[in-house]
């Protein structure tokens, strides 16, 4: 059975600031995904929140890049806005619907989209990862650990079905354009690209041995649609995991090392990415540190069984006492970078116009006494 698997998700205002989501914008979005599964066009869906970020996860047979199911989230979105953030002076309402109305499709309108159509297999476990207060760069290096190191997935050495490596499709968000690299052979240009997380960014990964669709990852940029600071562009993506693929243990593994990414504080700072149950999914200090939560689902005929929250689990306890420590580490720089990201990404925060303030009072260096 073919089935098309879309994460579709957005800010449209959330409860306290940027922190959470409030209970009545869940309700709104599944009741209207309920009202489109029992007119047959969504298979199945499962709506949940990571900070203040809401995911759609659904399943349908309409194939990717659908207007009806675009519009679907689109509506959907914009009604939570109406009835609920609006309605209760929620914090930034309709934040992440950048464009004012649907045009056809999702893309260049504001939500972050990770879509894959594929034929559902004998027994299909998929995980999918959301994240708060980062941008989709944030996957390069998990992805990287999933799909490209032995170190971390034995499976690419082990496994007959895997050992020919993947194939890793990367956007330049910059220039809109994208390549596809193959592993292992040319892992060193892989990471010569995706080494710059808020440039390049993985879109996609496939099996070598037969192309098989393996992981979709989101990759809007707000700012670059906006062409202001709106938000962080926190993203989504999904795994297929087991029987040739990597094990699920493999797919977490990656989040067992908080890494540093962008985003945090005003989307200009960088810190640890803490893998969370979605119950902790919730940002506090110095309004993050960003979080990673994870759901594990298995399809059975395009319905979503499950989820399992994968990152509900004393094994990773001692990653977010890793990530604990670097924040405090982290933040002990305050204004200074590395915490603070570079001029170049701070070019799409509101950092910009405080500039632009100063440039009449710089003189020429030849004036200097
Ligand atoms: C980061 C984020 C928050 C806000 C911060 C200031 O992605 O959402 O850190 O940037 O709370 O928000 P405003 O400018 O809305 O007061
Ligand atoms: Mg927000
Ligand atoms: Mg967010």
């Amino acid at each position: 059975m073919r089935i098309t698997f879309s994460v579709i998700k957005a800010d449209v205002g959330s409860l306290v600031g940027h922190h959470t989501v409030h209970p009545q914008q869940l309700e709104v979005a599944r009741s209207s995904l309920s009202k489109a599964k029992n007119e047959g066009l969504l298979t199945d869906f499962h709506v949940t929140a990571v900070g203040d970020d809401i995911q759609l996860i659904m399943t349908h047979q309409k194939g990717i890049n659908s207007t009806q199911i675009h519009q679907l989230a689109w509506d959907t979105f914009m009604e939570i806005t109406e009835k609920v953030s609006r309605k209760l002076k929620l914090y930034a309402a309709g934040q992440d619907l950048v464009a004012t109305a649907f045009s056809g499709n999702m893309k260049g309108l504001g939500p972050g989209i990770a879509e894959a159509e594929f034929e559902e297999r004998t027994s299909e476990p998929i995980v999918v990862f959301m994240a708060d207060k980062t941008e989709p760069g944030a996957w390069n290096l998990p992805l990287y650990k999933i799909f490209a190191d032995p170190f971390s997935t034995p499976g690419l050495v082990i496994d007959e079905t895997l050992h020919s490596g993947c194939t890793f499709r990367v956007m330049d968000v910059m220039e809109d354009k994208f390549v596809d690299i193959d592993t292992p052979d040319e892992v060193y240009d892989l990471l010569a690209l995706i080494g710059t997380p808020g440039r390049y960014i993985v879109h996609s990964v496939y099996r070598r041995t037969d192309g098989l669709f393996a992981a979709a990852a989101s990759t809007a940029r707000l700012a670059l649609i906006a062409g202001k600071y709106v938000g962080k562009d926190d993203p989504v993506m999904f795994v297929r995991c087991q029987h040739g693929l990597p094990a699920v243990g493999e797919a977490l593994e990656p989040f067992a090392f908080p890494h540093l990414v962008a985003g945090w504080m005003r989307g200009s700072h960088h810190g640890p990415l803490m893998p969370v149950s979605i119950k902790d999914a919730r940002c506090t200090r110095f309004d993050g540190p960003p979080r990673v939560a994870a759901l594990g689902f298995q399809l059975c005929e395009g319905k979503l069984i499950g989820p399992s929250d994968m990152f509900d689990d004393p094994a990773f306890d001692k990653a977010r006492a890793t990530a604990n420590e670097i924040t405090d580490y982290m933040r002990r720089h305050g204004p200074f970078m590395p915490h603070r990201l570079g001029p170049e990404e701070m070019e799409y925060t509101t950092l910009v116009s405080v500039l632009k303030k100063l440039e009449g009072k710089l003189k020429p260096a030849s004036e200097l006494q």
